[in-house]
């Protein structure tokens, strides 16, 4: 399979397997399922509630004999209650706990907002801190002390704008080496594509089909007129076109399914590569719209907007 190259030559797989919103009962037969038809690598987080079972299905292939650990990329994600350089190791062994691993290929900072200790998702002003209190500087010093001690391969953030990567990378000994963030054929991200590849870093596309399915039928990238002709023409699906440019674009991409036969035909998408011509029609379909819009860390009062946290 296709694999972006980290520094030190690691290689991880373009094509992984999102587990977010994947239930707990549900993820295990995703994972198992997943690592079964040639997935190598899977894409987790505390915040999904999920790791346990995660980390079943990770030991059940191992047990069967399908994979060595090695052969698997594993990605997962502080959440906002762990942020402060002290909170960083005990969150990762907890992660590593669950899923039933010594260490990680990849751990990120899940989004630049800090949250009480303890609370799993914000309701009041008093659930969050601000960063001027715990600075991103800090959380990060905390990311790379877990890199020095082989609990993690790699470090890196998600949801991270311009300023937040810069100022990261002012004082960092350990360069972030990923920004995960979302991105689809309406959220291309140009700009912050072209920061990242400055700072030697890559990029994984979260909701690479788009998600969740809008309201707005003018926003469902799945019934695009324009995938769906490519779609059409190349005979592939209309999801098989939106990860395929993505990936076009030297971006990994983690969709999510609990389906089997999705979970085959995203991955098959390896297979297929887009002309000129779909890519050029592609690359007008961009209209910097986020299925995942941040809205939910906005409380009354609160110290984060989603433009602070998408723009400043
Ligand atoms: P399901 O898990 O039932 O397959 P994203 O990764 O952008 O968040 O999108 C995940 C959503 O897209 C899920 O609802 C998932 O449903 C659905 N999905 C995954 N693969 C495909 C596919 N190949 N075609 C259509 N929908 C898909």
């Amino acid at each position: 399979m296709t694999t972006l190259k980290f520094r030190n030559n690691d290689e991880m797989p373009i094509l992984g397997l999102g587990t977010f919103r994947s239930e707990p009962n549900e993820v295990y037969n995703s994972v198992l399922s997943a690592i079964k038809i040639g997935y190598r690598h899977i894409d987790c987080a505390a915040a999904y509630g999920n790791e346990k079972e995660v980390g079943n299905a990770i030991a059940e292939a191992i047990k069967q004999g399908l994979i060595t650990r090695e052969d698997l990329w594993v990605t997962s994600k502080l959440w906002n209650a762990s942020h402060g350089e002290e909170n960083v190791i005990p969150a990762l062994n907890q992660t590593l706990e669950d899923l039933q691993l010594d260490y990680l290929d990849l751990y990120l900072i899940h989004w630049p907002v800090v949250l009480k200790k303890g609370t799993e998702m914000p309701e009041k002003a008093s659930d969050f801190i601000p960063l001027s209190e715990v600075p991103l500087t800090n959380t990060w010093k905390g990311m790379e002390a877990a890199l020095e001690q082989g609990l993690t391969k790699h470090i890196g953030v998600s949801n991270f704008n311009e300023n937040q990567l810069k100022e990261i990378i002012a004082s960092a000994v350990h360069k972030p080496e990923m920004n995960q963030v979302e991105m689809h054929p309406f959220l291309q991200q140009k700009e912050l594509k072209a920061l990242c590849s400055h700072f030697d870093m890559h990029l994984t596309a979260y909701a690479p089909l788009g998600s969740l399915v809008d309201e707005n039928a003018a926003l469902r990238l799945l019934e695009n007129d324009t995938i769906i002709n490519i779609a059409y023409l190349r005979n592939m699906s209309p999801a098989q076109v939106a990860l395929a440019y993505t990936m076009q674009r030297g971006i990994a991409v983690i969709p999510k399914s609990i389906n089997e036969k999705r979970l085959l035909q995203n991955l098959e998408t390896i297979n297929y590569t887009l002309t000129e011509e779909d890519t050029a029609l592609l690359k007008d379909l961009d209209k910097g719209h986020r299925f995942i819009d941040g809205k939910f860390w906005e409380v009354d009062n609160g110290p984060y907007t989603a433009d602070s946290i998408w723009n400043a």
